[in-house]
């Protein structure tokens, strides 16, 4: 391609190290899709000829037919996508083809490819994800009364529903959305006609390139234009925090799965067994999402290192924000489809979950917050003696309601028999009823409210 300047070929560690093909080939539709919008500006410019560009069009239709049928073919010698189907353009249609990389360079084609790929990667990471909040919904709706100890410090703390629980992750996947949609618009223009760096001295039309590629304008400046990899970094941001998301949920599912909580079977098709310990039903599932999001942090550490000390404009260390990006994407897809799956089909023991509520003392803030309305106790007085009763319950291995009036009246004389409505995990639960509580009726609401959200995309 640039044999005009050079006396020897490279060396085999220069189109070793040099050749990214092996990965880029996956931006092959992006790369012939930028060709033809390129070319067809051309001809509409006057730059080349309309028979030229016809001749051009119809060998980038033939190239992409090949490679749908045969993939791409890996040849170093022809270092990326870019040169791969140029070349292969060239034995197609003779030496017109050279006309294609008028007012362009590599430089701006692969900016344009790469963006493209990236939005196309957001708007199947929306519909996954869209996949995922149905999920929870749909569970949160079938558990708007199951009830469940809240936890914190995984210490029993308050009785929540289980609904409320997995609604809290919609809560999280849909700002997820909202970030990816955010880096969706902002990466949504077209550096294509930067050039290597300075623009081109042929009359095109970069408003054309951007409007048939589906961007919203030009880029502004060439030098950003071909430097420019913040679009690819906001989707490893996103993509990301999203997988901490994933990963936050597949830690749930591994604890509730564990024999001793015992709060979820899960599917078999989501687990493995062991081979040696027949009883064995492992959440491998769940463990490697939670790996995964390890590995997607570790993308975007590694991109924002390689951009960190670049000098406008391109330097070939960006070849190499393209596997991080590759890579997060896959690991992102599975993690997404296999946590959809957990929540879809796993059995939630409802029994376990309402038991392990009781047994954790979880009602212990309704005592004192009944000692505070009721007999018009100060909080933290009432907290004192919700304390004691606790610590006698324990010591009986009992839970609070089955502890005798006479030994909560030996606290505090003013308890009287109606304590006991407010100590079940039902009152407790019920109480909640504030805006984005617990309560059941507001779990329901909100379930109701997102799946209204949902039909609307
Ligand atoms: N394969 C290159 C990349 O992915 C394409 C751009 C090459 N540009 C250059 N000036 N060598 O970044």
């Amino acid at each position: 391609m640039w044999g005009g300047r050079f006396a020897e070929g490279p060396s085999a560690i220069m189109r070793e190290i040099n050749a990214s093909i092996p990965f880029d080939k996956a931006l092959w539709r992006q790369d012939i899709a930028a060709s033809r919008a390129h070319v067809a500006m051309l001809a509409a410019c006057g730059i080349v000829a309309d028979a030229d560009a016809e001749t051009i069009l119809a060998g980038l239709e033939q190239v992409a037919a090949e490679y749908e049928a045969n993939g791409v073919p890996e040849n170093w010698d022809l270092e990326d996508i870019h040169m791969t189907t140029e070349s292969r353009l060239a034995e197609l249609i003779g030496p017109v083809a050279g006309r294609l990389h008028t007012a362009r360079s590599r430089n701006d084609q692969v900016a344009t490819d790469f963006r493209l790929w990236v939005r196309d990667a957001i708007d199947q990471v929306d519909a996954g994800l869209a996949a995922l909040q149905r999920a929870l919904v749909m569970q949160a709706q079938a558990h708007a009364d199951s009830i469940m100890p809240g936890f914190t410090h995984l210490q029993t703390a308050q009785p929540v529903t289980l609904g409320h629980h997995l609604l809290a992750y919609y809560e999280m996947i849909a700002r997820d959305r909202s970030r990816f949609a955010d880096a969706r618009t902002r990466m949504n223009v077209s550096p294509l006609g930067s050039a290597a760096l300075a623009g081109t001295g042929f009359p095109i039309d970069r408003h054309m390139t951007a409007q048939a590629l589906g961007f919203a304008a030009p880029m502004r400046n060439s030098l950003d234009g071909v430097s420019d990899r913040d679009f690819a970094l906001d989707y490893l941001q996103a993509a990301a925090q999203c997988s901490l998301h994933l990963s936050r949920l597949a830690e749930e599912f591994v604890i509730w799965a564990s024999q001793p909580f015992g709060f979820v079977r899960m599917a078999d098709s989501l687990s493995t067994g062991s081979s040696i310990m027949p009883q064995k039903k492992n959440p491998d599932a769940a463990e490697l999402v939670r790996g995964h999001a390890g590995r997607i942090v570790g993308c975007l550490t590694s991109l924002m290192v390689t951009m960190k000390g670049l000098p406008l404009a391109y330097s070939k260390d960006m070849q190499d924000d393209k596997p991080p990006v590759f890579e997060a994407a896959n690991l992102l897809g599975l993690s997404i489809a296999a946590m959809t799956g957990m929540v879809a089909d796993s059995t939630f023991r409802t029994d376990r979950m309402r038991q392990a509520a009781e047994l954790g003392y979880a009602t212990a803030t309704d005592l004192a917050d009944w000692l505070v309305r009721q007999a018009n106790i100060p909080f933290r007085e009432a907290h004192h003696i919700t304390g004691a009763a606790v610590k006698l319950a324990e010591s009986r291995g009992i839970a609070l309601d089955e502890l005798s009036l006479e030994d909560l009246q030996a606290f505090d004389t003013r308890i009287d028999q109606r304590v006991y409505a407010a100590l079940s995990v039902e009152a407790s639960v019920a109480a909640r009823a504030s805006y984005g509580g617990t309560a059941p009726d507001q779990v329901r609401a909100r379930v109701a409210e997102a799946m209204q959200e949902l039909e609307q995309g």
